[in-house]
């Protein structure tokens, strides 16, 4: 497969974005107090790893065969919290930062899809951003469930 200049070049934008979201979560996971958001943090950066090594192999020119069904992913399981007033909030401040980053990313694959000629491409870059979204989705779930939302 062949890929033009404009092609190559939104997938550099896309990996660079990638990229930020692993820098992220493995940033976030470190800096948050709540060992379940630690965790899911934790599971998002694996997920934004395996993105870059799927937009990796587009642009080396193969077409990724991306697997049937897509399970959504769980919440990791909740733990007993230790964390302060002031903890909850930097952790509700870190969720509001990777949701705006999701949607972000969501939209930015959104955008490429039409660009692509190659319908495998495009259905990778689908797969993908139905990642994006679910994660978007797994963080609002994390911020309801803890009273995030007022
Ligand atoms: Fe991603
Ligand atoms: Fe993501």
């Amino acid at each position: 497969m062949n890929l033009t200049a404009k092609e190559t070049s939104l997938l550099k934008d896309l990996r660079s974005q990638e990229q930020l979201c692993v820098d992220k979560y493995s940033k976030y996971a470190a800096e948050a107090c709540d060992c379940q958001l630690k965790e899911l943090f934790t599971q998002r950066g694996r997920n934004e790893s395996q993105h870059i090594q799927t937009l990796d192999q587009i642009a080396s020119g193969a077409v990724p065969q991306m697997s049937g069904s897509q399970a959504s992913p769980a919440l990791p399981p909740q733990t007993p919290g230790t964390c302060s007033a002031q903890d909850r909030q930097k952790d509700a401040f870190l969720c509001s930062d990777a949701l705006a980053t999701e949607k972000h990313v969501s939209s930015g694959y959104n955008t490429c899809i039409f660009e692509f000629s190659d319908t495998n491409v495009r259905d990778a870059l689908n797969h993908i951003q139905k990642e994006e979204q679910q994660h978007g989705e797994l963080i609002y779930e994390y911020m309801s469930q803890h009273g995030m939302y007022s």
